[in-house]
Parts: structure tokens; sequence; C-alpha cells
């Protein structure tokens, strides 16, 4: 996109024609490689932006809905963040238990409401398919925030963008991705392995084997054309990694907890196990971390997860814009 696009000394007018306006994020299956490279388009200007100016008011207006029926430290201050950022206000709403939900207030009912308020409604539930009910039910945008172990739609996107930011665009084909730890209830590698598949990459995935990537996202895909394989360690594959993908074994999710306990602390990322890792490869992590990282680790140029944390501010600026016709 031109620069001049993002110039807050022009006036803004909503484009109403623009693809994106008025649509909703409620998984990565809506976007094409064409997609990502518009949306990363606009996340690198917003960088620019926020480098030069820091808040500028394309959003000055609008009204933000951050509807969290689940912890959030990263998604929901950075979707803050990112609309005010854009000179926009948001209605917070982290704790569901002080609004009218606690009283039995459908989830529908809760966004027609919130709708009346707001231009764009940010949800993160619990349940997975959620974000489509939501979305079925609102006139405004509706922004996928992660539901339970279904999606995190922004969170992929951001995910991407790092690697295109961190290596470089034209080396994403190419790349073997290795996704470590929670595949079976970790949303965030549900999504960034539909989304990496739109790209010429190998994934491997390594997880206990209760904890495998579920064989309706391989099959996804599989279709696709990409090469995938799965392990039980990580020193096999490490050496070929361009990107360690980690995450967190999710207490949370477990029905039984003795599970839990036989698989938390099944691998630990530290100085030593990446001896064995490429020196241009980076580790990612959708954070928060309960262990899976030793903090020794954190210096290293190759630990990329404070990073990517910044990345998704950009992120989440584009598509806050593009969802309200200003990109
Ligand atoms: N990555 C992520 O979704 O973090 P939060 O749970 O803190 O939003």
């Amino acid at each position: 996109m031109p620069t001049s696009s993002l110039n807050p000394h022009l006036p803004f007018g909503e484009n109403k024609n623009a693809e994106w306006y008025g649509k909703d994020i409620i998984s990565v299956k809506q976007f094409k490689r064409e997609d990502l490279e518009y949306i990363f388009g606009v996340a690198h200007e917003m960088r620019g932006m926020v480098e030069r100016i820091g808040t500028f008011d394309l959003l000055k207006g609008k009204i933000l809905a951050n509807l969290f029926y689940e912890p959030s430290t990263r998604t929901s201050s950075s979707f803050t963040a990112a609309m005010e950022r854009l000179g926009g206000s948001v209605i917070p709403i982290n704790e569901v238990k002080y609004s009218s939900v606690s009283k039995g207030e459908s989830l529908p009912d809760t966004v027609r409401t919130l709708e009346c308020y707001a231009d764009v409604i940010v949800l993160r539930h619990p349940e997975t398919g959620s974000a489509a009910i939501a979305a079925k039910a609102a006139r405004k945008p509706v922004i996928n925030a992660g539901d339970g172990v279904g999606e995190h739609p922004t969170q992929a996107l951001l995910d991407t963008f790092t690697i295109f930011e961190e290596l470089g665009a034209g080396q994403v084909d190419g790349m073997t991705v290795t996704m470590l730890g929670d595949l079976k209830y970790g949303r965030t590698v549900h999504s960034l392995a539909r989304l990496l598949s739109l790209f010429k990459v190998k994934i491997n995935y390594v997880s206990p084997d209760i904890l495998k990537m579920p064989k309706e996202v391989m099959d996804e895909v599989a279709v696709k054309g990409i090469p995938q394989a799965e392990f039980g360690s990580l020193e096999k594959v490490l050496p070929e990694t361009d990107v360690l993908y980690v995450t967190r074994v999710q207490k949370e999710r477990f029905e039984d907890p003795a599970d839990y306990e036989k698989v938390k602390g099944a691998y630990v990322i530290d100085p030593i196990v990446m001896k064995a890792a490429k020196k241009d490869m980076i580790v990612m992590h959708p954070l928060p971390r309960v262990g899976e990282i030793s903090v020794d680790f954190d210096d290293d140029p190759r630990a990329a997860y404070f990073r990517q944390m910044e990345y998704g501010l950009y992120v989440r600026m584009a598509l806050l814009a593009m969802v309200l016709g200003k990109a």
C-alpha cells in the first residue's frame, strides 16, 4: 500500500468498498497468500508510523469492545494499544464476572449489546466455535482472539509476520518450521500450521504422545501438499530447523490432572540444547511460558519471543484499520 495512505495529516475517509471493510476475522482459513502480503504490508507501515510518531488519528472516533471471557495479557493489551495508537478508544471487559454475563446473559445478546456502543468487537472465549456464533449475531465486525482449543487467527498472523520480519519474506518458502510442546490443545499452533500451509514450508511436530497435533489439522495441511512429520524428541529435527515454535503445556485444558503431571516439563529449551541449532534460526513462543524456555536463553539473538509480541501490535493495528475501512 502507498505510505501516504497512513499519513496522519491527510483526511481519512472510510472506504466501504475496501475488501476487508466490515469483515469478521474468525479463522485463518479466510486468508489467501496475497491477503497476507497485503496485511503484512500495512503492518510494516504501522510499525514505521509508530516508530516515527507513536500515535496518530487513523481511527479517531472509533470504539473497540474488548470482550475477554478467558485471561489474557498480550492479546487484550495489544488490541487496546493498537486502538489507542490509532486514535480510537476501548471498552475493556476483561473480567466478565463483573458484566451481565454473570447474570446469565448469552454470548449473542452480549455482542448485540456491545455493538450498540462500539464499532468492532474483539472476543476471547473458552468454547471452540464461539467467535463464529458471535459473528453471526453481530452486525459489526468480530475478531476472534482465541476460541477454546479452536483457533487464534490474529496470533498466527503475527507469528507469520514475525517470520517475515525476522528472516525475510523471500525465505519463508523453503523453511523448516518445528512446533514443540502441546500441539493437541494449542490453538496457536492449529492456526499457524494452517496459515503456513500457504507457503512452501516443511513442518515438524514434536510432542508427547498424548499431545499430538489433531488429525483434522494435519489433514488440512496435507491437502496443500506440505510435508509434515511427527516426533517424540527434538534432537533429530533441531539442526534443520529455521523456526522453532515452542508452546506451553496448558494445565487448564487437561481433564485429568495426572495426565498434565506426566507431560509437564517434557521439553526445556536452554543454551545447551540450542547448541545443536543453526546460528540464523529463530525461537518463537506465543507466551506465557512456564519453564519450557529457560530464562538463560533470553539474551541469545535467536530468542525472538519478546520481539514477536511487539510485531503483534502492528498486525493488530493493521487488522483494525482494515475492518474499519481505513486501510
Ligand atoms: N499469546 C497470547 O494469546 O497471550 P495472552 O493469552 O496473554 O493473550
